[in-house]
């Protein structure tokens, strides 16, 4: 009868396919808003980890319709390749699955722009995972992009080959050991593969779904504060990973919606350039590194660690209308003494709880606030009544600290290790 929607409130990476698997069951419909292969989301169960990069997080359940929607960008190489490896633990994974025939499609080309874009920024790169999203979203908004609707149209060939000379006349200024000859055959072949799922008009069908009263979850990549508009700009990716992104990104009306469930972790992380006001530098952020396993689950670079930010997850908070949080990884925090959340910046010589405009270290300092910490293993953990008291007491301060419950704990990987509040 509604969409709920649920997105990363800090930069990516929250755990946000763990839960979507785990939340599933309650939705006849998953549907991906945004993003593309640039998203790595992973998920657990029965000793087995997978990770999905442009595949809806529903689909390893047999009940549920993934639906790839008209906000996303699609490479149809990746794409194959995904859906190759998942194929074993789910055969009817083609019956599963929709596209919007509005999704725009990832060019072999749109890739070494994306490289190309990053070496010419330099030291200011952005640290891409260098799948082609700006360039594709670019194309997208300049209003030249290819749609997965175009394939099966007889002038695709012709509009391929106008938008990939446009592209490398662009390419012909950069010196890129770039092999797009190679590449263009099995683009075209991941194509004639992809359509073995059917192409639909995602908005009509999602609309019509619910008017016969279905329940939709709608999910999210990257995270708040990588969105385009709100993110910390220009380290972003370019779509709106905000609740908005929703709406436009499915074609479903803001009124359709009814929870927004936020996702983060017990710390924060970052993978990629840009301001991270709370990094640790020191033993901590290694202990975080090492025992949150942080590895990028696309590029495999090492992610950032540093403590829970809340002024920027009051602003994601606020900027999502978010209306429970998901708090993940807070196994992760067992066994520090100490724990750390920063409440507030000191900017220009002034306190602010708000995130002001530019979060560079030359602007921002966080103050912190000390918590006790736990030194109980917390990962074999099934009911809220064995939370150690300094973890209760921790999820206690957030919930004050934010004005929004937290509904759900996740205390490991597994779908099981998740916690109801
Ligand atoms: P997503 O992009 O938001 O889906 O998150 P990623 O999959 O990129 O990164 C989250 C990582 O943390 C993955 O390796 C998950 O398996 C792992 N993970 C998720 N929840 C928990 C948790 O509660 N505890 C621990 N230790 N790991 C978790
Ligand atoms: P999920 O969905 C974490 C980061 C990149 C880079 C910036 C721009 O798994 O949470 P892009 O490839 O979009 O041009 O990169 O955004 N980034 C992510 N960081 N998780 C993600 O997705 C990300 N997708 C992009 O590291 O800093
Ligand atoms: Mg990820």
């Amino acid at each position: 009868m509604a969409v709920d929607i649920l997105l990363g409130l800090q930069w990516g990476d929250e755990g946000k396919g763990k839960i979507v698997d785990v939340f599933t069951q309650k939705y006849n419909i998953i549907a991906r808003f945004q993003g593309g292969p640039n998203a790595g989301h992973t998920l657990e169960f029965d000793g087995q980890k997978h990770v999905l990069h442009t595949i809806p997080s529903g689909i390893f359940h047999e009940n549920s319709l993934n639906i790839i929607g008209n906000g996303v960008v699609i490479d149809p190489i990746i794409f194959k390749r995904e859906i190759e490896k998942i194929l074993p633990s789910a055969p009817d994974v083609f019956s599963r699955m929709r596209i919007s025939r509005k999704a725009h499609l990832i060019l072999p080309t749109h890739r070494a722009l994306d490289a190309a874009s990053e070496q010419a920024k330099g030291k200011k790169k952005i640290g891409s995972t260098l799948k082609g999203i700006g360039p594709t979203y670019m194309d997208k908004t300049g209003r030249n992009g290819l749609r997965v609707g175009d394939t099966e149209l007889p002038d695709f060939q012709e509009n391929y080959e106008n938008l990939k000379n446009k592209h490398l006349e662009l390419l012909s200024h950069f010196e890129l050991d770039f092999d797009w000859q190679s590449t263009e055959q099995d683009w075209f072949a991941a194509i004639e593969f992809m359509k073995q799922i059917p192409f639909i008009d995602s908005e009509v069908v999602l609309n019509e779904a619910l008017r016969k009263g279905k329940d939709i979850l709608a999910e999210g990549a990257q995270g708040s504060l990588l969105d385009i508009d709100f993110g910390t700009y220009p380290f972003v990716t370019s779509s709106n990973t905000t609740a908005a992104g929703a709406c436009t990104g499915l074609g479903i009306a803001p009124n359709k919606i009814r929870d927004v469930f936020g996702i983060f972790k017990a710390y924060c992380t970052r993978v990629g350039s840009g301001p991270f006001p709370t990094e640790l530098f020191d033993e901590n952020g290694a202990t975080l590194a090492k025992k949150g396993n942080e590895f990028g689950s696309t590029t495999g670079r090492p992610r950032r660690c540093g403590w829970i930010d809340l002024p920027a997850l009051r602003y994601a908070i606020a900027i999502n209308g978010v209306t429970q949080l998901i708090m993940m990884k807070a196994d992760v925090l067992s066994g520090f003494e100490e724990i750390k959340a920063c409440t507030a910046y000191e900017y220009r010589g002034e306190i602010i709880e708000s995130l002001p405009y530019r979060l560079d270290p030359e602007f921002v300092k966080p103050i912190y606030k000390s918590l006790p910490g736990w030194s109980q293993d917390v990962t074999k953990i099934t009911t809220p009544a064995e939370f150690p008291d300094n973890l209760r007491a921790y999820i206690n301060f957030l919930e004050l600290e934010l004005g929004v419950p937290i509904s759900v704990v996740s205390l490991g990987p597994d779908r099981n290790q998740t916690i109801y509040l």
